[in-house]
């Protein structure tokens, strides 16, 4: 399973990069305003040169399936890594499909996006989206089951031997990273402000605690035997 983070926070994913943890990075344009990118092509220039070879999503920011074809094809020459985040329908209810099959056509990278439910998902693969971001949050919001959805796309993935990946974004807590990869999700998006919580444990924080403490008391044992046999053998 791969981790991406959720942001476009600079420090925060050179920090968790530095840890090893982290596959690709997701954005959006409320990511992208509240993390203070004021230039788009700036900032997901600067994004996709930190990440190397791992992808970054950069989503579109219109309702205009033309003017998201062109969008895309823009976002996709800043840099090779970049994947563009099309959403599965407009706010009017249009379906996209046809801008991502033209994209994927094109030899694009696709990520659909804000799928809630596993008929969008399927379609969106079908279409032929390198990803299909389901939103656990958003999902779990109007009452349903994100664990669910992420397992039924996933056997369906499995069973067609669809080449999408499942991304579970939309992570409100802790406990919604466990589900999803329980769930079978291919990635996860993580905000970075969970990856803290993932890592520390009060009671593993004890447990080094008492080994240090141990440490320095059998140093200081050891220290004491080597002062002895030398005082012994000064006689
Ligand atoms: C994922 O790719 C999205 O950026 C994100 O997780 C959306 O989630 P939210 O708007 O519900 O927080």
């Amino acid at each position: 399973m791969q981790i991406f983070i959720d942001s476009a926070n600079v420090k925060q994913i050179e920090t968790w990069l530095a840890q090893g943890v982290v596959d690709g990075v997701t954005t959006n344009p409320s990511i992208m305003f509240k993390d203070g990118v004021t230039d788009l092509e700036d900032g997901a220039r600067r994004l996709s040169t930190l990440l190397g070879d791992r992808p970054l999503s950069v989503e579109v920011t219109s309702n205009d399936h033309a003017v998201m074809m062109v969008q895309a094809r823009t976002f996709a020459t800043w840099a090779r890594n970049i994947v563009i985040k099309i959403p599965i329908i407009n706010e009017f209810g249009e379906s996209c499909l046809g801008v991502i099959h033209g994209l994927t056509q094109e030899g694009i990278g696709v990520n659909a996006t804000a799928i809630l439910s596993f008929n969008q998902a399927i379609l969106a693969a079908k279409a032929g989206a390198t990803y299909v971001s389901i939103f656990a949050g958003r999902v779990a919001d109007e009452g349903n089951d994100p664990a669910v959805v992420i397992r039924n796309v996933r056997n369906w993935v499995d069973e067609w031997e669809s080449p999408a990946r499942i991304i579970v974004g939309s992570i409100r807590s802790v406990i919604d990273i466990q589900s999803a990869a329980l769930a079978g999700a291919h990635i996860i998006t993580i905000p970075p402000q969970f990856l803290p919580k993932m890592v520390d444990h009060k009671y593993t924080r004890e447990t080094v605690r008492q080994f240090v403490q141990d440490a320095e008391k059998t140093m200081e044992q050891m220290r004491k035997g080597k002062a002895a046999v030398a005082g012994s053998t000064a006689l």
